[in-house]
């Protein structure tokens, strides 16, 4: 059964006019490695923390500039979130389509709440916490190409011609503002449609960006920006000491105006600076040590990398799949092919190599959580081939081929052919990165000894579900298994409503 919201009643819980406060009882261990006798042996202590939550219940007017709005992907988002606005619905062979949040896990997945009468309770993700509807988000942001956005939606190909139509007068007046340009980041092929370019040393770049996120907030009257990127992949940027390792020499560097600080870690260090949540979906590694020390030292969040939105997300639950269930996947050889415009910017070597980086990590924490299947420091073959094939447009293929040992030396393989649009993939998850980058915000935490509530780490593990390469604060461990991540989000936010984790044990049948 589904229900739209609920409210928590208990000793662990309590609603004021301005906040939810909640206490949580974190059950965890402690590992020793003790020496009994002669001989060493592990022991492990289970041991509770307590934790009280308060989260701010004033849902801001959100404002959410992207950084590459006319893009396929933020076309999409943004046609998308006014279709759903106006209702606006159109014909297709098949029926007439109504709008929706399909691929959003805040607007479209649902949480178990527990059971009523021997019938499992289910609400929606969004009503754990007061979170900030997407029909409210006013959009904005910028892009190296001037196209307004009804234009830059049919460049995109994406939605079908009647939708396209009926969207055409809410997005023509939308003009993505001037973007910092350097073609040195991102292929040459790019070149073109670079007619939208701010001038200036870096300094002044940053500047500007500064100035047109204080400009949107004023506009606009919104109370809150978070800023995404989703404009092209980068290549990697070199990490030099002295260069960019420490807050200090980046912005020792954006003074002397080094032609190594790439656009997306300009637009970074303008949002720390003017403490803005910066999200990065690309894989480039724009959050250098000295853009993350930066963020640290002023407590501004920042998240990324990559929105894991297809192939590698099914990778995230296969692999999770087989070795828990004890089988050795040994080769994994993944192809891809798209023809948008972001496969045209994969083609060139330095691009793609970002992109291969970002996808081949993803099977590490489970690889190695199995001692049994593997060696110390065995991996599976991990291959991946991006092709860019225009006809297919953003339509992209996906082919993948698992091949693992399995039960007294036999073999299994599986593959996988996966076609759909990819800015249908990653348009709902941009929504959630903003959503939930804001609604983090919002929550604070302490756990008992700790004198004074503090906010997440600005580093914000909490997004690891909508991204391929997860950024987490030094010394952190990477997750990157899909279904422990969503319980890492969901147990999070029903830790803030003094909700126990939902643990699946279901005694209430026993
Ligand atoms: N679609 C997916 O499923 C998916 C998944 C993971 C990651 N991504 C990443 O998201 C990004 C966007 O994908 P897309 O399909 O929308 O690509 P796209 O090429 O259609 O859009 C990118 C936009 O960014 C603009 N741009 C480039 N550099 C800029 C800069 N420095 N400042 C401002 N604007 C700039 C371009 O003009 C373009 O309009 C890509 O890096 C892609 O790898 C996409």
């Amino acid at each position: 059964m589904f229900i739209e919201s609920f409210k928590v009643e208990g000793p662990n819980v309590k609603y004021t006019d301005n906040e939810i406060q909640s206490v949580y009882n974190y059950e965890t261990t402690e590992l020793v490695h003790e020496n009994m006798n002669g001989t060493y042996q592990w022991v492990v202590k289970p041991k509770t923390v307590k934790y009280e939550f308060k989260t701010d219940i004033h849902v801001p007017k959100l404002g959410v500039m992207l950084v590459g709005w006319g893009g396929n992907n933020g076309s999409t988002l943004t046609g998308a979130v006014i279709a759903n606005r106006e209702g606006i619905s159109w014909p297709t062979k098949d029926k007439v389509q109504q709008p929706n949040y399909f691929g959003s896990l805040t607007q479209a997945s649902t949480i178990r709440v527990g059971s009523y009468n021997g019938e499992e309770i289910y609400a929606p993700f969004k009503s754990l916490l007061p979170m900030v509807n997407p029909e409210d988000v006013v959009f904005g942001g910028w892009d190296i190409s001037d196209m307004n956005l009804a234009d830059a939606m049919v460049r995109a190909k994406v939605f079908d011609i009647d939708l396209q139509k009926q969207l055409r007068p809410y997005m023509e007046s939308m003009v993505p503002l001037p973007g910092i340009y350097d073609p040195d980041f991102i292929a040459a092929n790019q070149g073109e449609r670079a007619n939208n370019v701010i001038k200036g040393t870096k300094k002044e770049q940053v500047q500007q960006i500064i100035k047109d996120i204080r400009d949107f907030k004023e506009k606009n009257k919104v109370d809150k920006v978070v800023v995404l990127w989703t404009a092209n992949t980068e290549r990697y940027s070199n990490v030099i000491v002295g260069l960019n390792d420490t807050m200090e020499s980046l912005l020792g560097s954006l003074e002397k105006n080094e032609s190594e600080i790439s656009p997306s870690t300009l637009y970074a260090i303008a949002c720390v600076l003017e403490n803005v949540p910066f999200i990065n979906g690309s894989p480039q590694n724009t959050f250098v040590p000295g853009l993350i020390d930066l963020a640290i030292q002023r407590n501004c969040l920042i998240g990324g990398d990559d929105f894991k939105s297809g192939q590698t997300k099914m990778k995230s639950v296969l692999v999770d799949f087989l070795v828990g269930a004890g089988i050795k996947p040994t080769s994994i050889v993944s192809y891809n092919h798209l023809g948008n415009n972001d496969g045209m910017n994969l083609s060139a070597p330095q691009t793609f190599r970002s992109k291969e980086i970002s996808k081949s990590n993803v099977v590490d924490d489970m690889v190695s959580s199995n001692g049994i299947l593997y060696e110390p420091g065995e991996h599976p073959d991990h291959v991946v081939v991006i092709k860019y094939v225009p006809y297919v447009g953003d339509s992209k293929r996906a082919m993948d081929e698992y091949t693992s040992e399995i039960f007294m030396g036999g073999k299994n393989t599986i593959v996988l052919h996966n076609t759909c649009e990819d800015s249908l993939l990653a348009a709902p998850i941009i929504l959630d990165l903003v959503l939930l980058a804001e609604l983090s915000t919002r929550i604070q935490l302490k756990a008992e000894g700790e004198g004074k509530f503090h906010s997440f780490h600005p580093v914000a593990t909490i997004l690891s579900y909508l991204t391929k390469a997860p950024l987490v604060p030094p010394d952190t461990p990477v997750v990157n298994a899909l279904s422990k991540q969503r319980a890492m989000l969901e147990n999070i936010l029903r830790a803030c409503i003094g909700l126990a984790p939902e643990n699946n044990m279901i005694l209430e049948y026993k």
